[in-house]
């Protein structure tokens, strides 16, 4: 069985702001300065072999910047996901009011936003739709689906899907069954899955026996695995028996329970990015797995809080 590798998703990265808790409210917010932190997170990320990176064109400017990279560095090893079907609308307005991205699962957005991510090609593996939902239609609309089985054959790419929300095994099930001529359509499988929200883990498993590639996101649940007041002294107490922090502890959770394909990191600077990768330098005991599955709550209490989490 092939090892989890630790990936960088570009959601923190491209965009000034995002609903992580940051730690320093205080940075410079100028697309120059983003733009030069991206280019810094993304060298120490491949100095440090991480070679998976995942982005979306609502992540602001994180698609460009993910593009200029490559086209800078050159690197031939390293491999590209990205997504359609939500649009950036807040356009770098500080206190932006209301939704910052905004959703539309039709065939007219999705060829729309290939025209700007085929550029990620020939580095781009995974061409996911972006945060599927029953109410988006996207489930059911075989014009779609046609759409992606072409784009599938032509480019040679998975096509992946990603989930959030209480249903997401729900939608995982449906997407799982979706055929254009007989062939299943989705190869890749982005899901929420932490400590908090552990609901898909028997769909994630079922999948995975299926061969499907499997990426896990908000590992750290956009930070609240450092600031949850019930489960902070159990994540403080392993923290210091491994020696790492709290966020490698969790991370470490999500590769020793399910042994995903790839786990992000959704880290905005290098400090953390180094942190993250140390999850990868040791493994959890039976027993502080056992503690840390104890430490789930309901899925709609989680998403619940999630959807209250502020954009700053
Ligand atoms: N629907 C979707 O498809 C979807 C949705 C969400 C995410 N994603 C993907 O998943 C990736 C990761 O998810 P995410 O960024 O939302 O969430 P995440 O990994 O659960 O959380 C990231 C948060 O943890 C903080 N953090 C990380 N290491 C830390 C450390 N050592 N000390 C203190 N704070 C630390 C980060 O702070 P800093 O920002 O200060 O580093 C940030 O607030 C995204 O970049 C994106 O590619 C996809």
């Amino acid at each position: 069985m092939n090892k989890t590798q630790i990936g960088l998703g570009l959601a923190a990265l491209g965009r000034p702001e995002y609903i992580n808790i940051r730690e320093d409210s205080n940075i410079d917010k100028s697309k120059t300065a983003f733009k030069t932190n991206a280019f810094d997170v993304l060298d120490f990320a491949y100095q440090n072999g991480v070679r998976f990176f995942d982005t979306a064109p609502s992540y602001g400017l994180g698609e460009h910047f993910l593009l200029d990279w490559k086209n800078a560095r050159q690197h031939k090893d390293v491999t590209l996901s990205t997504k359609w079907g939500y649009t950036y609308v807040a356009n770098w307005e500080l206190g932006f009011e209301g939704k910052h991205e905004v959703k539309e699962h039709s065939v007219s957005k999705l060829n729309e936003q290939w025209e700007t991510s085929k550029a990620l090609l020939l580095q781009l593996k995974i061409y996911q739709v972006h945060s599927a939902t029953i109410e988006s239609g996207i489930l059911k609309d075989t014009s779609i689906h046609e759409r992606l089985f072409q784009l599938k054959k032509e480019y040679g790419l998975k096509i992946g899907i990603t989930t959030s929300g209480f249903n997401q095994s729900e939608i995982l099930n449906i997407a799982k069954d979706i055929a254009v001529n007989n062939e299943l359509l989705f190869d890749s499988y982005q899901v929420t899955y932490n400590v908090f929200e552990q609901s898909t883990f028997n769909t994630l498993q079922e999948l995975k026996t299926k061969g499907k590639t499997i990426i896990i996101k908000e590992a750290l649940a956009n930070g609240r695995v450092f600031t949850n007041e019930h489960t902070k002294k159990h994540l403080e107490t392993l923290s210091k028996i491994y020696n790492v922090k709290i966020d490698a502890i969790a991370l470490r959770f999500v590769i020793d329970t399910l042994q995903p394909t790839i786990v992000l990191s959704g880290a905005s600077n290098t400090n953390h990015l180094a942190q993250n990768l140390k999850a990868l330098d040791f493994e959890l005991s039976l027993d502080h797995l056992e503690l840390l599955k104890s430490l789930r709550i309901n899925s709609k209490v989680y998403w619940d809080e999630r959807r209250d989490l502020a954009w700053n």
